[in-house]
């Protein structure tokens, strides 16, 4: 099976169900990975870092021809201790306090970009609203001038697609070595700037915070702050995809969360369990092992399918429908274990937020062209996203 084939693609959850009842561990296309796709085997692999390690994620994200990659000392590449150092020194900047104070300025951001949207008439609603919002929370978050932010996608786009490079392809790692040449400039300015002028801003915080008196280097920092930049971007803005597709097919739920906001943040969570933003996780196992029957040598890369994880039937009764009473909260599209999302509250903050906004001033939301899915093994979302607003 490849799970980069345009028709497992555009809906890859029956292709996820065959994998379940007849081979929940397997190899398949491209790469060879071993899928692994019922919700007790995800939690297994992802529960035991010892065993299956992220080393999986450095080396999809920092290939050799990359010097200096950007993730190479970010949390999300590594395994206990190191892991462990590096998010007990960053995990305060997502914590309540943080969240609250963020709060107010998230919802003035939704409602400014939801004020210019143009109603009747075709829009890209990536382009005009799914986009700018994390983009402008991140941008917001990092300290970085405003004139950057339309350069955030073509950064994405890039830093995400080191794995995807053939080997031969020169000039395609050039175009990346230089962007993240660009991106790592004006991350080091914000720093420098910080150092110099502390305020009350995340940078300043991850500047002075300190574990068994140590603080984070400059690399650590850097790699941080790159991560944040991807992690925090593309999830979201499939998020929101996700959620506005969904209200799009289900005039009924639009109805429901129309008439009653309150609604909103349990749609947010079964739009997570239904059509999480990221599919799979790349680990590699350190040892022989064995997992749902099968044996798995050392060195075996594996692909921990937390979409398939999301519907499986023996965790989640009626698993292929969307049901906005089923009860929540919906974790796992966001990890599972040391790894867990840090920006879970933030992402769940920014959805309700921007769909508030949306629905505060239009009445529906119509389609308006087919979809064309992204390529990646990881984060599954549309590339445009074609509609017509309706006022009211
Ligand atoms: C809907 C949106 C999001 C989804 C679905 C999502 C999903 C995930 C998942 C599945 C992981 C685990 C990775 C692994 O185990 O290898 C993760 C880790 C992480 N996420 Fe998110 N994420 C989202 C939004 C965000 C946001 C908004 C931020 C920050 C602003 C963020 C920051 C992080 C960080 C820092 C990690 C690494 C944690 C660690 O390694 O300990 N994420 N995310």
């Amino acid at each position: 099976m490849n799970l980069l084939a345009p028709e497992v693609r555009a809906n890859p959850y029956p292709y996820y169900a065959e994998l379940r009842r007849t081979a929940p561990v397997s190899q398949v296309d491209p790469g060879g990975f071993w899928a692994v796709t019922r919700f007790d085997d995800v939690v297994a692999v992802l529960k035991n870092p010892q065993l299956f390690s992220s080393e999986g994620m450095r080396r999809v994200t920092c290939p050799p021809w990359l010097e200096d990659a950007p993730f190479a000392h970010a949390m999300i590449v590594h395994d206990p201790p190191v892991h462990g150092r590096l998010r007990a020194l960053v995990s305060r900047a997502f914590g309540p306090t943080a969240l609250s104070r963020m709060e107010p300025w998230v919802r003035v951001l939704a409602e400014s970009l939801a004020d210019r949207l143009v109603a009747g008439q075709t829009v890209d609603l990536i382009e005009a609203f799914t986009r700018p919002l994390p983009s402008g929370v991140m941008r917001e978050l990092l300290g970085l001038d405003v004139s950057l932010q339309p350069f955030f996608a073509r950064w994405a786009d890039d830093l995400t697609s080191t794995s995807s490079v053939a080997p031969g392809d020169t000039e395609r790692m050039e175009q990346i070595r230089s962007t993240v040449r660009v991106a790592r400039g004006h991350l080091s300015q914000v720093l420098a700037d910080r150092r110099r002028a502390p305020g009350e801003d995340m940078v300043s915080e991850l500047l002075s915070a300190r574990v068994d008196g140590q603080a984070l280097t400059d690399e650590e920092l850097l790699s941080f702050l790159f991560m944040l930049l991807i992690a925090g971007m593309e999830t979201t803005i499939h998020l929101l995809n996700h959620a506005v597709r969904l209200l799009m097919e289900r005039p009924d739920v639009l109805g429901r969360a129309r008439a009653d906001r309150s609604v909103l943040p349990k749609l947010v969570e079964e739009v997570l369990r239904y059509e999480p933003p990221v599919h799979g996780l790349m680990r590699i196992s350190k040892e022989e092992t064995e997992l749902g029957g099968v044996r798995l040598p050392a060195g075996s890369w594996m692909l921990v399918l937390l979409a398939s994880a999301s519907r499986d039937e023996a965790r989640f009764p009626g698993a292929d429908q969307f049901d906005l009473d089923r009860p929540g909260p919906q974790n796992m599209p966001f990890g599972h274990g040391i790894h867990f999302c840090l920006g879970a509250s933030l992402a769940r903050l920014e959805a309700r937020l921007g769909l508030e906004a949306l629905l505060s001033r239009f009445s529906s939301i119509l389609p308006r062209g087919p979809v064309a899915w992204n390529l990646s093994l990881s984060v599954r979302g549309p590339r445009v996203l074609p509609v017509e607003l309706v006022p009211g």
